[in-house]
């Protein structure tokens, strides 16, 4: 079955979050891959702390402020490292299915769209690092709305600018909170479990648990 439209989440799901690291992993140093865990853990519970007190402010000053704290909580590691890491941030890698399967799916007529809590600057910089904009027809930020994912106007955005209803709309995302929020909207998800992770949110199951977007055309 095709979908009128597949919306894909941006980071963990196109773009490798923990790439930034990982090209400075011999300076970072042995804790390199935890480092990196906890910067994107701190990141994503800026943004539902700050969707749920209302007092949003964009993800690029929440992956600083994740980051800043990752390096007190890290001492190993040489805060002098900031910038590079940051500006690794800007020209995150995609994951190697990627293109091809952007295209395959555009090439049969479905529309394909990024929704994402990313800043639209964060998101532009990463598609175009990546060569996707000839084949990204839209960039949804949350930014629009001051609030992030999972509040349901969210993932409204796509709908709204796409006049679809949401079981049109395929949705795929590798974090699993996201697949829930969008599942409880009404899309259709498939939930990229890139990394083997237990299942959970067991009221709001996704369509379909890909290893990676290639199966996905
Ligand atoms: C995003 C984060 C949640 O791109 O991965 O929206």
């Amino acid at each position: 079955m095709s979908y009128a439209a597949y919306v894909f989440d941006a980071y963990g799901t196109l773009f490798d979050v923990h790439a930034a690291v990982r090209r400075h992993a011999g300076d970072v140093g042995p804790d390199y891959q935890r480092f990196s865990e906890m910067w994107r853990a701190k990141q994503l519970e800026y943004s539902w702390t700050r969707a749920l007190m209302g007092a949003y402010v964009d993800f690029w000053q929440l992956t600083e402020q994740a980051l800043d704290y990752t390096f007190r909580r890290t001492t190993s590691v040489d805060p002098a490292l900031r910038t590079r890491l940051l500006e690794a941030y800007w020209k995150l890698d995609c994951y190697p299915e990627v293109p091809t399967v952007l295209k395959s799916l555009k090439a049969h007529g479905a529309r394909i769209a990024i929704l994402s809590n990313g800043s639209p600057a964060m998101l532009k910089s990463a598609v175009t690092n990546a060569a996707l904009d000839t084949v990204i027809d839209d960039i949804f930020s949350v930014d629009a709305l001051k609030t992030y994912k999972t509040a349901p106007a969210v993932y409204d955005l796509v709908t709204t600018s796409y006049r679809l209803y949401p079981n049109a709309v395929s949705f795929q995302s590798s974090n699993r909170w996201d697949v829930a929020g969008a599942t409880r909207f009404g899309f259709r998800t498939v939930w990229i479990n890139r990394s083997d992770m237990p299942d959970e949110y067991s009221d709001l199951v996704p369509s379909l648990i890909l290893p990676s977007l290639e199966a996905l055309v």
